[in-house]
């Protein structure tokens, strides 16, 4: 992927372009992961978005259209969950269609995959991200807040393989919690062609309760790896890519690591995220958005959507990850993981 700016590409206040666009589709998960939704504060009566409130499929297309006219090369689908959105295939044909799309993922707690993933891959999916934080049936219930069914979530990496994806596995590691199983975890997919990419827990939202000491830092997490299979960090695929590299010496395959606490990647961010409700934010960890619901529902032109997002974009001086490595806790209030989709 390239990172050349044409005059289009609005840049932000440090010379990032935009490329990258992650989509909200729903607001709701089937999960209560305690890191992101915890049952607690998210419960049956949980006031999610009313259907009217979330962007239509023609409402996200066109957006979609017009992040593209200004430099997007690469769309990924989130939620909440994403798979509870029942349309969701004929929204990826149309977005597959796109001229200048060059990259369209998807990332999905599993659960609902099986059934589905053929029909993605025919409509045009590229790239399947599935997370998955243990293989231990107990721990990963007990991390799903007791909603998921790790059998069901094998049988959609099975048939997600069988429909001609190769994914990623992207584990959470939380200190006390899942870290004893994250070696059980990388055997199971040592000598598969997917890649599982440990992701520090991060102080998303403001209901999770993050404390640094339940962080598991990349480098001591990349020594217990080494010395049971023995690594050597890889190039970056791409300039800003957010994982950094690893393959077993023995052939086993590739790792990652997502460092977002103790190595902050916010120097190459080019993504924005636009939850649900049609907000656009410009940092996963953003206070504020920009709403383009109105906009798209009371007649914008495109040219006055494009106008206003690249506005949006030129202002940015988002760098939240760095921010917060230089200071103890927290910056608070921040945008609700579940709502941009990670
Ligand atoms: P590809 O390289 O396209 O496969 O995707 P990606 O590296 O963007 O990864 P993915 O979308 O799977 O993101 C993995 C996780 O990394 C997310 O769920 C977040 O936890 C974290 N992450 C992704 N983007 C950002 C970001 O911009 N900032 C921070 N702090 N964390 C991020
Ligand atoms: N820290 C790190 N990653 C998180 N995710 C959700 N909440 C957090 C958090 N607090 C991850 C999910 C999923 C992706 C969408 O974001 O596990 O892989
Ligand atoms: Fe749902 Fe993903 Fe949040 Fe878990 S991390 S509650 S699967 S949106
Ligand atoms: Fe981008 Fe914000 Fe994440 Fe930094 S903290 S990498 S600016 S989304």
């Amino acid at each position: 992927m390239t990172q050349d700016v044409d005059n289009a590409t609005p840049q932000d206040r440090f010379s990032r372009p935009i490329r990258d666009l992650r989509i909200s589709l729903i607001d709701r998960c089937n999960y209560r992961c305690p890191y992101c939704m915890p049952s607690s504060k998210f419960g049956d009566d949980y006031a999610f978005l009313a259907r009217s409130a979330r962007l239509s499929h023609d409402e996200i297309v066109r957006f979609a259209k017009i992040m593209v006219g200004l430099g997007v090369n690469k769309l990924r689908l989130t939620g909440g969950e994403p798979l509870l959105d029942k349309q969701i295939v004929e929204l990826v044909s149309r977005l597959a269609e796109i001229e200048g799309v060059q990259d369209l993922a998807l990332t999905t707690n599993g659960q609902l995959l099986a059934p589905r993933a053929q029909a993605l891959r025919d409509a045009g999916l590229k790239r399947v991200t599935l997370s998955l934080d243990s293989i231990d049936p107990e721990t990963f219930a007990s991390m799903s807040g007791g909603r998921g069914d790790l059998a069901t979530v094998m049988d959609g990496i099975a048939a997600a393989e069988a429909a001609g994806f190769v994914l990623k596995i992207n584990t959470v590691v939380q200190r006390g919690v899942n870290d004893g199983s994250v070696l059980d975890l990388l055997e199971h997919f040592r000598h598969s062609p997917h890649v599982v990419r440990m992701i520090e827990y991060m102080d998303v939202g403001n209901r999770n309760g993050w404390r640094r000491d339940e962080v598991v830092p990349s480098e001591e997490l990349l020594q217990e790896i080494a010395h049971r299979w023995p690594v050597s960090a890889l190039e970056p695929n791409y300039r800003g890519e957010v994982a950094r590299r690893y393959r077993y010496n023995d052939g086993g395959g590739e790792i990652g690591f997502i460092s977002s606490v103790t190595a902050p990647f916010c120097g190459d961010c080019h993504r924005a995220r636009l939850a649900a409700d049609g907000t656009l934010y410009t940092c996963l960890f953003a206070t504020q958005g920009t709403r383009f619901l109105e906009p798209l529902r009371r007649g914008a032109t495109d040219e006055e959507i494009a106008n206003m997002i690249s506005r949006v974009w030129r202002r940015r001086e988002d760098r939240y990850s760095e921010q917060r490595a230089m200071s103890e806790q927290p910056l608070l209030p921040k945008v609700e993981m579940y709502r941009v989709g990670g």
